[in-house]
């Protein structure tokens, strides 16, 4: 199929992703971890705009703070493999031009370029009215990595597998977060590597979710949810980059109600009690020196288109 109607660009969103409770398992044999986790959307959106093109080329600009000249400009740019592959999958012949507009942070452990990847799957069927059911394109987001499911749905939910298997979670009301970020990116993969090393004698137990945070969950209850909150790659991520728990120290000073790492790193994540302590817990730490901090909030909606132009 060669579209020669249909819009003439699209572009969608999609969400940033925290995990309220990362447990990780022993490495598979494929090299994944099992993984135990729950996840929520967070208010940090970048958006990938799609237009025919004679071959798959890719721009990127945004937050002129982040880093951008550290996201892939090539076809190893996972939404362009997004692309491709829903391309090939369905007989799509006709490349597209991606624009990536960042928001979210680069190699912070906040799973920008799955985001990236989410949000190219859903324009992509827009722009060539695909018009698929969102099951199959979770299952083309499993393909291309282990967040990227979650950043199809959104909201909160529970990950199992290597991540890629996601159920809704029942989690009313909204949270608010501190999102600080650090001058250096951490790679996933060295982060479970270094959870392997730490890990190498003892038994790791199968990673499962916790009760009493899906309680505190329930029942929105914030200063539970503070309790509960966990991260088996937290130590290892602070084995490699010691001033990762400064900065969590740093968040506590200035009153968090708790302090996480976001996933595989370094980007540290406050929990706050509501928009006005979020907003002073922000203030201290860039009193203290810290930043960049951004304040936001969960659950918000998954991958979605925002704007259609066109005809071709
Ligand atoms: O799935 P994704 O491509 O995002 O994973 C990136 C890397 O992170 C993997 O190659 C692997 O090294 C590590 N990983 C893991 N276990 C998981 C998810 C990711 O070891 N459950």
């Amino acid at each position: 199929m060669s579209a020669t109607t249909g819009p003439g660009w699209v572009t969608a969103s999609a969400p940033a992703k925290i995990n309220l409770h990362l447990g990780v398992g022993r490495v598979r044999a494929d090299g994944f971890h099992p993984l135990a986790t729950v996840y929520q959307a967070i208010g940090l959106r970048d958006e990938v705009t799609v237009r025919p093109a004679p071959s798959y080329v890719v721009t990127v600009d945004g937050d002129e703070r982040l880093p951008l000249d550290q996201v892939p400009a090539d076809e190893s740019n996972l939404a362009v493999r997004a692309a491709q592959l829903l391309a090939r999958r369905h007989g799509v012949d006709e490349a597209v031009a991606v624009h990536i507009s960042k928001n979210i942070p680069v190699a912070g452990g906040l799973a920008g370029g799955s985001a990236d990847a989410a949000a190219a799957l859903v324009a992509c069927d827009a722009l060539w009215e695909l018009r698929l059911a969102r099951e199959e394109l979770v299952g083309l987001a499993a393909q291309l990595g282990s967040d990227v499911p979650f950043a199809l749905l959104g909201g909160t939910a529970v990950g199992t597998g290597r991540g890629e298997v996601v159920v809704p979670a029942m989690a009313p009301g909204e949270y608010w977060w501190v999102v600080l970020g650090a001058d250096f990116g951490l790679a996933t993969p060295e982060v479970y590597r270094q959870f392997d090393a730490l890990h190498a004698s003892d038994q790791v137990a199968e990673p499962a979710i916790p009760e009493p945070l899906m309680e505190a969950l329930r029942s929105h209850d914030v200063l539970r949810l503070g309790h509960t909150l966990r991260n088996d790659l937290e130590t290892p991520a602070v084995t490699l980059h010691p001033e990762i728990e400064e900065m969590l120290g740093a968040g506590l000073a200035g009153t968090a109600v708790a302090a996480l790492l976001s996933g595989s790193g370094p980007s540290c994540l406050f929990l706050c009690d509501g928009s006005g302590h979020a907003h002073y817990v922000a203030g201290e730490l860039a009193e203290r020196g810290y930043g960049p901090v951004v304040v936001t909030s969960g659950p918000v909606p998954g991958a979605r288109v925002e704007r259609i132009g066109g005809p071709r």
